[in-house]
């Protein structure tokens, strides 16, 4: 997975197929059918590779973590009902979020709410409806928790998300962490702790570190995790009873450009055993259960966005080709969603029956230059009505996009399970 065309066509090889024609296919799907039954733009997702992702985490860290979902990378029902009969419990951000994964069916005690700005309504929400735990992340929202818990007559059950002191680089962690909006600062860990139990109606289950996303490196992500355990053990020492939850967050990588190489769980698994040994050496944490709630990493490389080409324009001697799909559906392949240095996704034409290449610029329909879904992709010929897919658009797409800007349609989301395709959100 060197190159860019390289990475569109490692993913291609990898998840999805060609039939004869050169049409791209997932889950056996020709994605021209999917777009003449269901319009343009459109997102897919395949059940087969949303499994196959859950399951080959699940693997690698069993005997370690269970593996939740975070519902904020795709917060469709209809794909956290397949985590959710994987087995996984689910992580959510906001009331809107806690009702979508119990419509999936997800029982509320399986449920955990983190988030830096807890409102009072989301919260008597969440407690409403069962919640299982509300991760605390500043003093403000410790006090509404408890007030939210008074109201209800209720115990919650919270932990502490701690901003640790240190960043993790390589397998290490590096004193010197930065400053955060998320949870509370590690320094102050001690004083959030006396501050949890002094409320009768809080009781402080455990921890959650959140180190940051987009790892793609094993021992980064190991380090993390032994950080967190290591901050696990001060809790439960400073409160003088066992932990029950040790939530190591998400955070996970998929590669996207051009040089990223996957993150090896072979890696992964391979160095558990001294965090496992940890775990089993101290009474205080041995019974906890530790939990990591990915996104990006069990939702990305299961979806596409499908749009159409509604004119091909030679400008100056670069070749623009303009779709009915853009940054208002998919804010991040346009690269405009926290991304410093813009590099395009993989992206790749739909039917490729070959023909010479050449570096693309593939804009949407939105009256501003921010509106590019690739700058230099290596395509083929394409004309009016072909279509173009993105690849590794499964997580953070439309949930992550602007979709008011110019009042364009939503776009469809489709799920494709063994080869039956099914409108899970209807366009407009
Ligand atoms: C608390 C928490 N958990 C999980 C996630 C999911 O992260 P990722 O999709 O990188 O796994 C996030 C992302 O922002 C988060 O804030």
């Amino acid at each position: 997975m060197a190159d860019a065309p390289d990475l569109a066509a490692a993913l291609i090889a990898e998840n999805f197929s060609r039939d004869e024609a050169g049409t791209l296919r997932i889950g056996e799907v020709p994605l021209t059918e999917l777009a003449k039954e269901f319009g343009t733009p459109f997102f897919v997702y395949d059940t087969d590779l949303l499994r196959r992702a859950y399951r080959a985490l699940r693997a690698a860290v069993a005997g370690f973590a269970e593996v939740d979902y975070s519902v904020k990378a795709n917060p469709n029902p209809a794909v956290i009902r397949v985590f959710l009969d994987e087995g996984a419990g689910a992580e959510i951000a906001s009331g809107a979020e806690f009702d979508a994964a119990v419509t999936a069916g997800l029982p509320p005690e399986r449920i955990l709410f983190a988030g830096p700005g807890k409102s009072a309504a989301d919260l008597d929400r969440v407690i409403a409806g069962g919640i299982g735990e509300i991760h605390l992340e500043n003093r403000e929202e410790l006090s509404r928790v408890a007030a939210a818990a008074e109201r209800h007559g209720v115990t919650v059950r919270v932990a502490l998300r701690i901003n640790p002191g240190a960043t993790a680089q390589g397998g290490a962690m590096r004193m010197g962490g930065k400053p955060s909006p998320f949870g509370f600062d590690e320094e102050e860990m001690d004083a959030a702790v006396e501050a949890v139990e002094a409320q009768g109606r809080l009781r402080l289950v455990g921890l959650h570190l959140f180190a940051g996303t987009q790892g793609l490196k094993a021992d980064t992500l190991l380090g993390q995790w032994a950080y967190g355990l290591r901050l696990a053990a001060r809790i439960a020492k400073k409160i003088g009873r066992p932990l029950e939850t040790i939530d190591l967050g998400g955070g996970l990588g998929i590669p996207y450009f051009s040089g990223d190489t996957p993150l090896d769980l072979d890696a992964l698994r391979s160095g558990l055993p001294p965090l496992i040994e940890t775990l089993r050496a101290d009474p205080s944490l041995a019974g906890a259960r530790v939990v990591l709630e990915p996104g990006r990493y069990l939702a990305g490389p299961a979806g596409l966005y499908v749009a159409r080409v509604l004119a091909v324009k030679e400008s100056r001697g670069s070749r623009f080709v303009i779709t009915d799909g853009g940054m208002h559906h998919h804010l991040a392949a346009s690269g405009n969603l926290g991304q410093i240095v813009k590099r395009d996704f993989p992206l790749a034409a739909v039917t490729d029956a070959g023909g010479e290449r050449a570096a693309t610029a593939v804009v949407g329909p939105l009256c501003t230059p921010l509106d590019m879904l690739a700058r230099a992709a290596p395509l083929p010929p394409l004309t009016e009505g072909d279509l173009v897919a993105v690849l590794q658009s499964g997580a953070y797409g439309l949930t992550a996009s602007p979709t008011g800007f110019l009042s364009h349609p939503m776009p469809a989301e489709v799920l494709v399970d063994r080869g039956r395709a099914e409108l899970i959100r209807l366009r407009g």
